[in-house]
């Protein structure tokens, strides 16, 4: 069993960096703040006697052998960097429990026969270039020069954020593992929803993962004087985007299953007497279907190109990132299955509606995921919560699942 008590301290410790008023963190990749909190991880690593190293991405590592250390790892992690006033867990809590899963092992002198490694990847959210899981994308190699080109909104782009960090992009091909390289990708992460808490369970078994794409729009319309200008002469920016905001409800509702989000929204010139003759908004959308999300999204934009036209503004929108659904590996779901059933936790199957890394890591190795319970469902919130005991009961099926994944032979 894992040392709940250790896990909820680093935790706890975890969460002072970043730290805004509200009690959430603001934790973006790439700055002194994910440094700082890669470095305490980096000392519960070492703590854990894991042997501790960083890629040509910035993603950490710890590691731990097995007998065989030419056999195949098992990863299990998550991130570490947040969104805007994000919530203490979502991320934190796969890394430190992979943490406390290594050293519980290392305590107790477990000898497995694969290696075991523990990863906090390098910016997951996408909350600081609108585009996100670069660690993952560059462990699975697929991560390219003109992903590096994303910028924030102070214009840097990744490339400049990593010469800043100390990283050099021309080297991030290094950072690819090699196929097969990896026996499995294992993560621990909060629900994020209400699912297990209306099953009353501590934990859950993921089937998979629904994709979001991200999308700018661009409005381009005529700045004017609010007061002179007649209704039927004016070409809004703005109301011309709060007629596609509104489409984008409408056709996520539409299908029942799939979630459209405008997170972002910028206009100018932004005077309380202009009229709006630009405006940029961010677009989300999700399901765990492709093609009806893809659907969605094409008769979003036909609705969106059609409305502007009627009302003489100009539309402008690019992908952002495009990510395709994945299913969990059969095998690790088996071992997650078992861990949970060994631990009488009941074995409840749930798909995830946020994105995570794995995602990225379906080309190189099987992946899997286990869900603990979020309080209320509530996420990407300073109020994201999950008790101490369902941290602890998540950390009990990693380790198993873990330890069940690492003692087979390749
Ligand atoms: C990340 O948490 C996402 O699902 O956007
Ligand atoms: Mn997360
Ligand atoms: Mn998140």
């Amino acid at each position: 069993m894992v040392d709940g008590k250790r896990l909820w301290r680093r935790l706890s410790e975890l969460a002072e960096i970043g730290k805004q008023e509200s009690g959430g963190v603001t934790r973006l990749s790439l700055t002194k703040v994910e440094r700082a909190a890669k470095d305490l991880v980096a000392s519960f690593m070492e703590e854990a006697g894991l042997e501790v190293r960083e890629d040509a991405a910035g993603n950490l590592f710890g590691r731990r052998e097995g007998k065989d250390p030419g056999a195949q790892a098992v990863l299990v992690g998550s991130h570490l960097d947040s969104v805007y006033e994000g919530g203490n867990f979502d991320g934190p809590l796969g890394v430190l429990a992979g943490v406390e899963v290594a050293q519980t092992m290392e305590e107790g002198g477990v000898e497995t026969i694969r290696p075991v490694e523990v990863v906090a990847f390098t910016d997951e959210e996408g909350t600081r270039f609108s585009f996100g899981m670069i660690g993952s994308r560059a462990l699975a190699g697929t991560l390219s020069e003109e992903d590096l080109q994303h910028e924030d909104e102070d214009g840097i782009s990744i490339a400049d954020a990593m010469r800043h960090y100390g990283l050099d992009p021309e080297r991030i091909e290094e950072a690819a593992r090699p196929r097969d390289s990896l026996a499995a990708y294992l993560e621990l992460h909060v629900e994020q929803g209400r699912v297990l808490q209306n099953e009353d369970l501590p934990v859950g078994v993921v089937t998979g993962i629904a994709a979001p794409v991200w999308r700018r729009l661009v409005f381009t319309g005529e700045t004017g004087h609010a007061g002179t200008t007649p209704m039927k002469l004016r070409r809004d920016a703005l109301a011309a985007a709060a007629e596609v905001a509104a489409v984008v409800e409408d056709e996520a509702l539409a299908t029942g299953t799939s979630v459209g989000t405008v997170g972002q929204l910028s206009l100018e010139p932004g005077g309380i007497n202009i009229i709006p003759g630009r405006v940029e908004l961010s677009l989300d959308l999700r399901d765990i279907d492709e093609g009806t999300r893809d659907l969605i999204e094409d008769r979003i934009l036909e609705r969106a190109r059609a409305l502007c036209e009627g009302r003489g503004v100009g539309l402008e929108t690019e992908v952002l990132q495009r990510m395709t659904p994945i299913s969990c590996s059969e095998t690790v779901r088996g071992a997650v299955r078992a861990a949970c059933e060994g631990l009488d936790l009941g074995t409840y199957d749930l798909a995830s509606g946020a994105a995570h890394d794995g995602m990225q890591l379906v080309g190189l190795c099987p992946v899997g995921m286990i869900f603990v319970r979020s309080k209320g469902g509530v996420s990407h919130n300073p109020d994201e919560w999950s008790s101490k005991e369902d941290c602890m009961a998540g950390a009990n099926v990693l380790y198993h699942a873990t330890l069940d994944l690492a003692s087979r032979h390749s």
